[in-house]
């Protein structure tokens, strides 16, 4: 048996849908843990785009057992709605299995996360406003609806009530709004719960048994390190837990039930919504990466900022996630760019220089990189499929990362297609999840 840990090792979307769907192939079941909607993961397959926002990236397997675990925030329309539009395409929802003790996202929920932004002007988080932060914030103070609170009216509208008797002031603002209407708030609850109850399992003894029978499990992570809500750069973060360990904690998963943990990261770094990024490129050369790599967000469409590779960002997320692989994306992104850097250490204004990712919210505002110029290339790389094909620079720049990070590069992705990738021989000797694939 293996548990494998997919997750991002910077600001989110680096790549991690298509990481997912490529190892999901053998293994027995693939299961988010943790954020919700916020995210979105795209696969290409066959010139056709999917893009999830909480099904999981192994759905497109018929038949594939695929679950949404207990540390995920659900709003249940997103998911009627994507469940929907998958079915309209065909794909089979046979396998697909959703935690009872997930907690749901409410339109109050919503409403908060908007007006807490507008409240906060020019300090604004940059959320994507889909209520995540103010449901997770009510799973912590206990007021939190879940799943299997869908399938009982009175319990349904017990729960409603207690929880938006405190946000009272708040909501004050939207109190006309039809959303927050109390009856017509539970009839559509329960509307969604009647939609997904064939869905409804208690995922972590499905957890389990898979791993206790020698089956092969994927936790498929969302968001990245740096947007830990303990561990990234706070307050300008998610509202849970990206890294690694939380596979445990947002499935039920033991510690010891995890053997690899992939670090997904760009060749190169983005991030959307606001906050320190000491490697941003905010030039013309950042434009111009931006248009080559496509980066703008899935979910809500903004342009992702863009910046040079940050190994002393990438180092403190080897470290914190305790990987055993790296999957480098968008590799070709960076192809006809000319010289690139690669950040190496930080320094800020006051002269201080730092090694290591610096904890404190004033140095990382302030902090600037200090980069290593690394040679080139032009050629086209997409078509790439061995490490021997791509050109030396970018053979020499892949072993720069991989060096500095301490990370064996498992693979490399040349474009978004499927079947744009490069196992590295690392790849190919050390993953199980390939097991199958490669006997
Ligand atoms: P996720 O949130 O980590 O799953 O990543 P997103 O799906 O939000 O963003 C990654 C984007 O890059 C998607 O549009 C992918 O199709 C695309 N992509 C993934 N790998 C590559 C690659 O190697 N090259 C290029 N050019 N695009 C890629
Ligand atoms: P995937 O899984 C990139 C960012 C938002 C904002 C901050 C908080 O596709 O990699 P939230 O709505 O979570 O309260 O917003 O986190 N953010 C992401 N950035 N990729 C994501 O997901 C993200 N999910 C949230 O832009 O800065
Ligand atoms: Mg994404």
């Amino acid at each position: 048996m293996a548990g494998i840990v997919i997750i991002g090792a910077q600001w989110g979307d680096e790549g991690k849908g298509k990481i997912t769907d490529l190892l999901a192939e053998n293994v027995d079941l693939v299961i988010r843990f943790q954020g919700g909607n916020n995210a979105g993961h795209t696969i290409v397959r066959e010139g056709t785009t999917w893009k999830f926002h909480l099904i999981p990236s192994g759905i497109l397997y018929p038949g594939k057992r695929c679950a949404i675990g207990n540390g995920v925030v659900i709003d249940p329309k997103v998911l009627t709605d994507e469940i929907d539009d998958l079915r309209a395409k065909g794909v089979d929802l046979s396998g697909l299995r959703i935690s009872a003790n997930a907690h749901l996202i409410m339109p109050y929920h919503m409403l908060l996360d908007h007006a807490g932004e507008t409240k906060l002007g020019k300090l604004q988080i940059g959320t994507t406003r889909r209520g995540i932060g103010p449901a997770y914030a009510d799973k912590a103070a206990r007021l939190g609806i879940r799943v299997q609170d869908l399938i009982d009216e009175k319990i349904l509208k017990q729960k409603i009530m207690a929880a938006m008797e405190p946000k009272r002031l708040a909501l004050r603002p939207y109190a006309k709004s039809p959303e927050l209407d109390l009856q017509s708030m539970t009839e559509d609850y329960l509307t969604y719960g009647h939609r997904i109850e064939q869905h409804i399992a208690d995922t972590t003894r499905i957890t389990w048994k898979t791993l206790d029978e020698g089956g092969d499990v994927l936790f498929e992570g969302a968001q990245g390190t740096l947007l830990d809500i303990d561990h990234g750069t706070y307050p300008f973060v998610t509202s849970s837990n990206p890294v690694a360990a939380s596979a445990a904690t947002g499935t039920g998963a033991g510690p010891r039930d995890i053997d690899e943990i992939w670090g997904v990261a760009k060749a190169y770094a983005t991030r959307v919504g606001a906050g320190p990024f000491p490697t941003e490129l905010d030039d013309e050369l950042g434009a111009t990466m931006r248009e080559a790599g496509g980066e703008y967000g899935t979910t809500t469409g903004r342009a992702r900022r863009v910046g040079w590779q940050d190994l002393v960002a990438l180092r403190y997320a080897a470290r914190l996630n305790t990987l055993t692989h790296l999957a480098i994306t968008k590799l070709d992104v960076l192809s006809g760019l000319g010289p690139l850097r690669v950040c190496t250490r930080y320094h800020t204004p006051n002269e201080a220089s730092f090694d290591e990712f610096p904890y404190h919210q004033t140095v990382l505002h302030h902090a600037g990189g200090v980069y290593e110029e690394l040679p080139g290339w032009d050629d086209d790389i997409t078509e790439c499929r061995t490490m021997d094909e791509l050109p030396q620079a970018a053979r020499d720049y892949l072993a720069y990362i991989e060096e500095r990070v301490g990370v064996p590069i498992a693979l490399v992705s040349v474009g978004p297609g499927r079947d744009q990738v490069i196992w590295t021989e690392a790849g190919k000797a050390t993953a199980p999840a390939l097991r199958a694939a490669l006997a």
